[in-house]
């Protein structure tokens, strides 16, 4: 490959140089130096490497420093989106800003117990609807302006999953959607502290969660 079309910092992290461990033990993690990192990835997009260049895991406060310092926006940032965490605040700022954002684990991810293909209220409205309930995750993703990745290894799912540009939610739908209990799933936590989350202080780390 000559160039890639998106590259992204994939979270506002920082370990000690070396083989990339998970989690990361707390005694590996060192301060976010967000502008070098911006100016390398700026270079990656001059070089012609990066079609585009954006971040993802971003809070709208990463995103305020990051928009403070840099030359070229960011033009996406990829996060955990779906209608049990809507994220309405950080995709209005977004918006804001001209930066396109992109849900991952628009279905709630690979747990079992899982907010989204659980969901009652996604439940009624595929009944009602005839749409699976996977497609009015995604259909209301899409209506939010958002893209989405989306994973199966099901050949009949990959294409039901984009079976969802030829019709839309009712404004019913929607209001119903915008009254399910909010839930964050992918916390940093997870990624940061080998002994669990309740052993890691993320603000003595100087670290922001979404
Ligand atoms: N930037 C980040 O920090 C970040 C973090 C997490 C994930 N991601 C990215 O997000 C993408 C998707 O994430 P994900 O796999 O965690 O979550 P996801 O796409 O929300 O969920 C995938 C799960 O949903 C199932 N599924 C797919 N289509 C379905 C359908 N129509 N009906 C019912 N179940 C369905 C899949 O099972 P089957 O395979 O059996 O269909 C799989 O178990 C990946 O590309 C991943 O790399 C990014």
């Amino acid at each position: 490959m000559e160039y890639v079309d998106l590259y992204l910092v994939h979270w506002p992290v920082a370990a000690k140089p070396g083989e990339p461990q998970f989690p990361i033990k707390r005694e590996d993690i060192m301060p976010l130096d967000l502008s070098g990192v911006w100016r390398a990835m700026e270079e990656c997009h001059r070089l012609g490497l990066a079609r585009m260049i954006g971040v993802s895991n971003f809070t709208t406060k990463n995103l305020q420093e990051l928009l403070a310092i840099a030359e070229i926006p960011p033009a996406v940032n990829q996060v955990e989106m779906d209608p049990s965490w809507q994220q309405k605040k950080l995709i209005k700022f977004c918006k804001d800003n001209g930066i396109h954002v992109t849900a991952y684990s628009p279905l709630g991810g690979q747990s079992k117990s899982n907010a989204v293909i659980q969901s009652e209220v996604l439940e009624d409205i595929s009944k009602a609807t005839g749409k699976s309930v996977a497609q009015i995750s995604l259909r209301w993703i899409y209506e939010q302006g958002a893209s989405m990745v989306v994973k199966s290894l099901k050949r009949e799912r990959l294409k039901e999953n984009m079976e969802i540009f030829d019709w839309e939610l009712s404004d019913e739908d929607r209001l119903k959607i915008s009254q399910i209990p909010q839930h964050k799933r992918v916390r940093l936590t997870g990624i940061v502290s080998p002994e669990g989350a309740s052993n890691v202080d993320l603000a003595e780390l100087d670290i922001v969660e979404m």
